[in-house]
């Protein structure tokens, strides 16, 4: 049950500095974020699935809307790792993997499997054991056919095997190919098929984007694998770029891999950039979100583009690249940024906003009790900054402010109106502020439309 809902208002601020600098806004008919189709619809009339990465703790209130509203398909970001599903030999601990399937399966979302066979985050106790290469072939048969089987029929596609090339087109030494050699790729995609039929199976790794030696020995694997009958159905490219830097041959090498005769999906999608944001990079970011989902859109066999988190405060690049950040396509407040507006184009979308930047305010829940609820309306401005601001909306049930913190709130009737404290009517082109306020409520407690100006 989904118990807060966040709308925005838009403020259009194609002249940001001068505007911001005079502090003059007027309030009117702005189109508001809620009305943009959203991406699942966009995608879904290329004949395409937009999917992203998700935690399963978050996916309630902002976050679980739009994970809910804007994609086709859900990636467990770490749910299905083998260190998550079995830290410990024989105990295995399915709770998010299980309320990530159904969440989407409550969204109508497909499930992008992630991932069965990798040299990263396994259980200490498989990595610290001592196996001969029999036992360690079974426990990998064994794992995968527990998994895949838990999960048959749900799951629209598998990252069976995750990263096993270096960088110039070498195997990767790991745990699997220093103990079964490159003969476990093969057994893992059987195995998986054998558990479950239906699913599409892939292997996916990093810096294969474009065409080159890593590129090229994954064509070379998918092409023996197809020869030899092994159930092959899909390359995955991670696509975790830096910004400016797609790769000029991404659409030739997405045709490569069709031409073999399986499905591509961009897998993991983000564009990071030095810290700090600013109006240039964003730009930049919309123009490299637009050209990666626009190669997919232009090859009929790639079907799948998931962005590796939607939100900004949920990303793993910013803990992994030190001073990169700012990857996806909203920003840590679940505005959608230039970026978002990238993958509407590409999908045919029009943009509402104008790409220059804009400041929006985002109205939320965070608290309700049986006579009263806290809430709170955050203040973004991306490509656009603010000198003061008013934030107004109507009730449509009959709440009533009690009380307000961080801003000035008047009522009048069904009508309020919040206007800056003294000390935060600053929002820099990249940054954020955030109110509150205690209400009460019976009945219902319906979000409203909030206006900015
Ligand atoms: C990342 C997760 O997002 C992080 O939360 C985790 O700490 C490390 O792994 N390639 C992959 C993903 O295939 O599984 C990785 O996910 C990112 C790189």
């Amino acid at each position: 049950m989904r118990t807060s809902r966040t709308f925005s208002g838009l403020l259009r601020a194609g002249l940001a500095g001068l505007v911001a600098a005079a502090g003059l806004f007027t309030a009117g008919t702005l189109p508001a974020h809620a009305a943009d189709t959203p991406l699942r619809d966009l995608a879904a009339a290329q004949g395409k699935v937009i999917g992203t990465a998700v935690t399963g703790s978050k996916l309630t209130g902002t976050y679980g809307d739009l994970a809910g509203s804007q994609f086709s398909s859900l990636t467990p970001g770490n749910a299905m790792k083998w260190g998550t599903v079995e830290p410990t030999q024989g105990t295995f601990n399915w709770t998010e993997a299980d309320q990530i399937v159904a969440f989407a399966q409550a969204h109508n979302q497909q499930v992008r499997g992630h991932t069965l066979v990798w040299h990263s985050q396994n259980p200490s106790w498989l990595t610290n054991g001592t196996w001969t290469s029999a036992q360690l072939s079974s426990l990998l048969q064994n794992h995968i056919s527990t998994e895949v089987g838990r999960y048959k029929g749900e799951i629209a596609a598998w990252d069976v095997v995750n990263e096993p090339f270096n960088e110039d087109g070498t195997y990767r030494s790991t745990l699997w190919y220093n103990g079964l050699g490159s003969g476990y790729i093969a057994n893992a995609l059987t195995w998986a098929h054998a558990a479950d039929p239906a699913a599409k199976l892939y292997i996916n790794d990093y810096n294969v984007e474009g065409v080159n030696a890593k590129s090229d020995a994954l064509y070379n694997l998918v092409k023996s694998l197809k020869a030899a009958g092994v159930p092959i159905d899909g390359v995955g490219l991670q696509a975790h770029l830096i910004l400016g830097q797609v790769p000029s041959t991404l659409q030739q090498n997405i045709q490569r891999f069709a031409d073999l005769g399986v499905d591509v999906a961009i897998t993991e999608l983000d564009v990071r950039m030095a810290l700090p944001a600013d109006s240039t990079k964003l730009a930049q970011q919309k123009a490299d979100f637009k050209s990666v989902v626009a190669a997919c859109v232009a090859v009929s066999r790639c079907v799948n583009v998931t962005v590796w988190g939607f939100s900004d405060s949920d990303s793993w690049v910013d803990s992994t690249f030190p001073g990169y950040g700012a990857a996806t396509p909203y920003d840590a407040n679940y505005a959608p940024k230039p970026a978002y507006y990238g993958i509407s184009e590409a999908l045919g979308g029009t943009t509402t906003t104008p790409p220059t930047g804009a400041c929006t305010a985002a109205y939320s829940v965070s608290n309700q009790w049986t006579t009263g609820f806290t809430g709170q309306v955050t203040i973004s401005c991306s490509g656009a900054a603010l000198s003061s601001w008013k934030v107004s909306w109507t009730y449509g049930a009959g709440q009533q402010i009690t009380q307000a913190w961080n801003a000035t709130c008047t009522q009048s009737g069904a009508d309020v109106s919040c206007a800056n404290a003294s000390y935060n009517g600053t929002v820099a082109d990249g940054s954020s502020v955030t109110f509150g306020f205690n209400a009460s409520w019976s009945g219902s407690n319906p979000v409203p439309s909030v206006t900015l100006g």
